[in-house]
Formats: C-alpha cells, structure tokens, sequence
C-alpha cells in the first residue's frame, strides 16, 4: 500500500545515502516528500532530490509554495516522517521542543510516527549530553535506527555511522506495517 512519507534530511555528511532512501521508497510506490536543512544542502543537491521523489525539496520555512507554512503542510496527513540523517543538533532541537527550523517544526507538528536515523562522530554521539537527548526522544516515543559501527568521515571507525539506505528503509516498513495492524 502507498504512504506519504515525509523524509527530512540535516546536515551530516551522511546525507548524500539519504538520496538512495528517497529513491526505494518511491520505487515502492510511496509518496515522498523531502524537508531538508540550509546545512544539508552542503551535502546533497536539490536537483538530485527533486528528481528522485518528482518534487522539489523544502529547504525555507517561509516557502511560498506552501501558505500555511511547510511545516504544517508537509507533515498533515503523513503517515511517516523519517529524519536521515539525523545531526546532533536536530536531536537536541527536537529534544528540547525547540522550533528552531524547518526541521524541528515538522517534529513538533507530526501525528505520526517519527524514526530518526542519527549520524555523527563518535566522540559526539557519546556526549552524554546527545545520548541524554536521544533518551528523552525514546521516551517521547520516537523510533530510532543506527547508528551503526563502522568507517566515520573523521578518518576513524567507530559508533556514529548513519544505518545503511536498506536498513532505514526496513525499519521505516515496519513503523507503517505496525501502525496498520
Ligand atoms: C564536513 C562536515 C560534516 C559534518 N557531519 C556531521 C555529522 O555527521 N553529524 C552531525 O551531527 N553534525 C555534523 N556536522 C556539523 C553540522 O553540519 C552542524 O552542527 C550544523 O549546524 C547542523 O545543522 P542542521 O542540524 O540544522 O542540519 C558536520 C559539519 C561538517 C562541516
């Protein structure tokens, strides 16, 4: 069955796999609509991701595409958003209720089930202060997967590596598969 999902894109280095997530789940028939921030941009392309999910990216929270604002149209009857990857900052925003971007205002505006993919050094992903955000965010009832252990764009390995595109994908199935039984 389609769904609309929305996938939200910050700026990690990670973000350029979002691409291949955007790409398997429009295959699979869903709507896609990609929310991404000024950060990402320095990561992944607005044409690439226009033209894998037929529509162009939101970056601005004032986009005049949208009268209502991005946030409250994007996310209104989303059945998924889906957040790959998902920086240090936009788990502490999102942590703190903060509607600090168009990111974290399509947080606070979801009704529906949010997964979050964080991707991130290992020294920040150990911060007790990112891991205190990660714990409020599960206790909010947000999904996670990942990171994963693994080569990190720091020259190192380590925990902090965004899960892989299939990865992300399955568990955003899930969420969907669980949420209709
Ligand atoms: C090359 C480079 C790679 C980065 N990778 C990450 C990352 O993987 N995770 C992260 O949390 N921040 C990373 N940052 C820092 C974020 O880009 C920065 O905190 C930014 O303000 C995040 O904004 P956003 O969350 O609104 O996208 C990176 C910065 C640079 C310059």
């Amino acid at each position: 069955m389609a769904h609309r999902i929305v996938v939200g894109i910050s700026g990690g280095i990670a973000a350029y796999k979002t691409a291949a997530l955007v790409s398997r789940l429009v295959q699979g028939g869903n709507r896609v609509s990609v929310a991404m921030t000024p950060s990402a941009e320095h990561f992944i392309g607005r044409a690439a991701l226009a033209a894998l999910c037929g529509q162009a990216p939101v970056v601005d929270s004032f986009d005049s595409r949208f009268p209502l604002g991005p946030h409250i149209e994007l996310v209104d009857g989303a059945d998924l958003l889906v957040i790959a990857p998902a920086t240090a900052h936009i788990l502490g925003s999102c942590a703190y209720g903060l509607g600090d971007g168009l990111l974290p205002t399509l947080y606070l505006q979801s009704e529906c089930p949010v997964l979050m993919a964080p991707a991130m050094s290992t020294a920040m992903w150990s911060k007790p202060a990112v891991q205190r955000n990660v714990q409020q965010l599960r206790d909010d009832g947000v999904h996670f997967v990942g990171p994963d252990s693994g080569w990190l764009s720091c020259r190192r390995s380590g925990e902090g590596r965004m899960s892989e595109p299939d990865a992300i994908l399955e568990a955003c199935m899930a969420l969907l598969i669980r949420e209709e039984s």
